[in-house]
């Protein structure tokens, strides 16, 4: 392949070099076209085939299902990792030894109390406000509570913010949980695991003493290292960019956590689960919803399925599909919404539309029969999901700064009015 790709303006050609990736994906750089051309540019809504950044820390390949955080396959991490070992392994690089986990763990736990007038915040909430909505307030106004997280120039001052917010964050997803369902605000126990922690924290009752399943701090730490990171979507590049103003870490998570919100990223996990609902309400009419999903005219989409990078089967949504199965006969529970999506999924595989848009699910499309089976309300599907993807979240705002990338601004093609004097009001 020639190292150029030559472009031809009116006649003029210009030549932008082509970079290689180590996954020997090729793109071409083009950061002199504006200048080169004196002022063309490209247009790319939604990004499709447009790269925002260099990045060493996932891989994907859509065509091919594959996933990888620094290397690793995902199908290994999940089967042999634990998520904290993931979360290192995202943000600093490299699987932990025992030493540097435990003293991950440790720095994690000293941070893990937050403010207490933090809660004067969440009293605001209506009880009916939505958890993403409380997450995304209360992780920005940590700021406030931590100032010294916010102009971080230093690795260790990058750290330190690090290790607060890996601390604070599993608190503030059970005290939005809690708050919802009238319960008293749960501090963690530095005795437990990060994820025996979490689940404590979410699920104690005041009256009694919390009792660990095995078999869903096992289910929850494998959905969070499902969940931990997808490369340049949407909310990680919402991150990115808002990180790229050196706005600190907290604000540019809580961003990332707004855009995650969104049913057509990771909102899609609880409005599968309503779907799957509406179904078996409907007498499990699969084929009333199809209909609807392939109805130009109906705004109604088969949610949990499609994406924009995997265009073969999403890996997470195999995983997550046997692990379905597994947890809830584990769990001993029987849920007809399992049944619904089996076949919901078996008539999409086979219909010509879905085929033909390589439509097939998506890590969405299973997790929240998991999480419903663990007891999860379907309120805090998406919570679940950012609790998953922050050390993603984390290590991209991590690599973006130490790479100094430019604070991110977009150009634009301009389609509206030309000049036109002002007119005064009498004369309109
Ligand atoms: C996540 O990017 C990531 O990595 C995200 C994520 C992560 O880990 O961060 O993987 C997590 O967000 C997974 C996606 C969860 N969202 C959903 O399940 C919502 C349903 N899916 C769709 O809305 C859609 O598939 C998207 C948003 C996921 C992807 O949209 P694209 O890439 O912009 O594709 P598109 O909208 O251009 O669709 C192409 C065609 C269109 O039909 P035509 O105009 O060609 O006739 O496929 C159709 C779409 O109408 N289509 C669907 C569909 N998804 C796409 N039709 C029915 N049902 C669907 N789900």
């Amino acid at each position: 392949m020639s190292e150029k790709a030559t472009l031809e303006i009116n006649g003029e050609k210009y030549e932008f070099p082509i970079v290689k990736g180590t996954e020997n994906e090729v793109a071409i750089d083009i950061k002199t076209l504006r200048s080169a051309t004196g002022g063309v540019i490209t247009i790319d809504p939604g990004y499709k085939n447009t790269g925002s950044c260099e990045s060493a820390i996932t891989f994907l390949d859509g065509e091919k299902g594959i996933l990888r955080y620094r290397g690793y396959s995902i199908e290994e991490l999940a089967d042999k990792a634990d998520f904290l070992e993931v979360a290192y392994l995202l943000i600093f690089g490299e699987l932990p030894s025992q030493e540097e986990l435990d003293k991950f763990h440790s720095d994690i736990k000293e941070n893990s109390v937050v403010d207490d007038d933090v809660k004067k915040i969440l009293d605001a909430f209506p009880k009916s406000a939505h958890p993403m909505g409380v997450l995304s307030s209360l992780t920005a106004a940590l700021t406030a509570f931590n100032p010294s997280s916010v102009d971080v120039e230093s690795e260790e001052d990058m750290y330190n913010s690090i290790v607060r917010i890996m601390g604070k964050f599993p608190v503030l997803v059970s005290w939005a949980m809690r708050k919802k369902h009238g319960l008293p605000l749960e501090y963690g126990d530095d005795n437990l695991g990060y994820v025996e922690n979490v689940l404590r924290m979410m699920f104690k009752n005041p009256n009694r003493e919390y009792e660990q399943n095995p078999i869903l701090i096992d289910a929850l730490d494998k959905l969070l290292i499902l969940h931990a990171d997808h490369e340049q979507n949407c909310s990680t590049s919402t991150v990115r960019i808002t990180g790229s103003s050196h706005a600190g870490l907290f604000v540019s998570l809580a961003s990332g956590i707004s855009a995650l919100w969104g049913p057509l990223h990771g909102g899609a996990n609880q409005a599968v689960l309503e779907m799957l609902e509406a179904i078996k309400e409907d007498g499990g009419d699969t084929k009333k919803y199809m209909a609807k999903a392939k109805d130009k005219e109906d705004p109604f989409r088969l949610m949990g399925f499609g994406h924009r990078v995997y265009k073969n089967f999403d890996p997470r949504a195999r995983i997550i599909k046997k692990a379905a199965d597994e947890v809830l006969g584990d769990l001993g529970v029987e849920d007809p919404i399992l049944d619904i999506a089996k076949g919901l999924e078996k008539e999409a595989l086979e219909d010509q539309y879905f085929v033909d848009r390589k439509l097939y699910p998506n890590v969405d499309f299973y997790s929240g029969i998991i999480y419903r089976a663990m007891g999860i309300p379907v309120e805090m599907f998406t919570v679940m999901f950012a609790l998953g993807r922050l050390p993603g979240w984390i290590a991209q705002w991590r690599e973006m700064r130490l790479r100094k990338e430019p604070i991110g601004r977009p150009r634009q093609l301009y389609i509206g009015e030309n000049y036109r004097p002002f007119s005064p009001i009498e004369k309109r």
